[in-house]
């Protein structure tokens, strides 16, 4: 049973990894797969997980994870947290999204994005600075300065994600439905080895990381 004060993590992880080309999940990396050391995580900082999977997959991932819950994924990043949401316990204060993508994102990047929606903040997303020269499709540079790359995990108020995520609305991230909703979202410090596994080479780049 959910406390007041508990914490739920919902690990989206039922995207086909379409630019890497194939389903980066659930390759291992160090001899474990990306999902398993992201739920891994999750687990340590949450009173329970959630773990989103392609329909598919769920009876084996079922008997697999180490998540109170796997459930089906849905046709966009979106939809899949959504369902995830389902699984959540209603009294959840406080609900973690992360993607299964980001295997590298330590306890620590939890904490932090918790302790601010604790102290009171709607929301709560890692960022970091942008380093490359950022230059718009149609000619001009951007000022960098002004810019931050968003990461995972992001934490909410439980019922405020829940209401972000009832308009049905579409975005690569949470934080971004939230402040759509018209709720305020805080950033705490990122971390520049959380990288997203998008392309084959950041597998390689994840396990120089690992390395470090
Ligand atoms: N995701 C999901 N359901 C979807 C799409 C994405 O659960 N319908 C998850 C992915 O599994 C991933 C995270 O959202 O952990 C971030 O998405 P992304 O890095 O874009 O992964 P994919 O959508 O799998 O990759 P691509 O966009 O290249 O197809
Ligand atoms: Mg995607």
């Amino acid at each position: 049973m959910a406390t007041r004060s508990s914490v739920w993590t919902v690990i989206v992880a039922a995207g086909s990894g379409t630019r890497f080309g194939g389903a980066k999940q659930y390759l291992e990396l160090a001899g474990i797969r990306v999902v398993d050391r992201s739920v891994a995580v999750a687990g340590q900082v949450s009173d329970g997980v959630v773990v989103v999977v392609p329909a598919s997959d769920v009876s084996v991932e079922s008997a697999r994870l180490a998540a109170d819950s796997v459930v089906a994924g849905g046709p966009s990043r979106a939809a899949s947290v959504r369902n995830g949401l389902t699984a959540v316990p209603p009294d959840a204060a406080i609900i973690c999204v992360h993607d299964a993508a980001r295997p590298l994102a330590g306890a620590d990047v939890y904490q932090r994005v918790i302790n601010e929606v604790r102290s009171g903040a709607a929301g709560a997303v890692p960022v970091v600075p942008v380093t490359d020269t950022i230059r718009r499709v149609d000619g001009g540079v951007v000022d960098r300065s002004a810019l931050q790359a968003v990461q995972t995990p992001q934490a909410f108020q439980g019922e405020l994600l829940r209401a972000a995520h009832d308009d049905a609305g579409d975005a690569t991230d949470d934080a971004s439905l939230v402040e759509a909703a018209g709720f305020s979202v805080v950033a705490v410090q990122g971390h520049s080895r959380n990288i997203k596994i998008t392309q084959p080479d950041d597998l390689a780049a994840a396990e120089a990381w690992l390395a470090t």
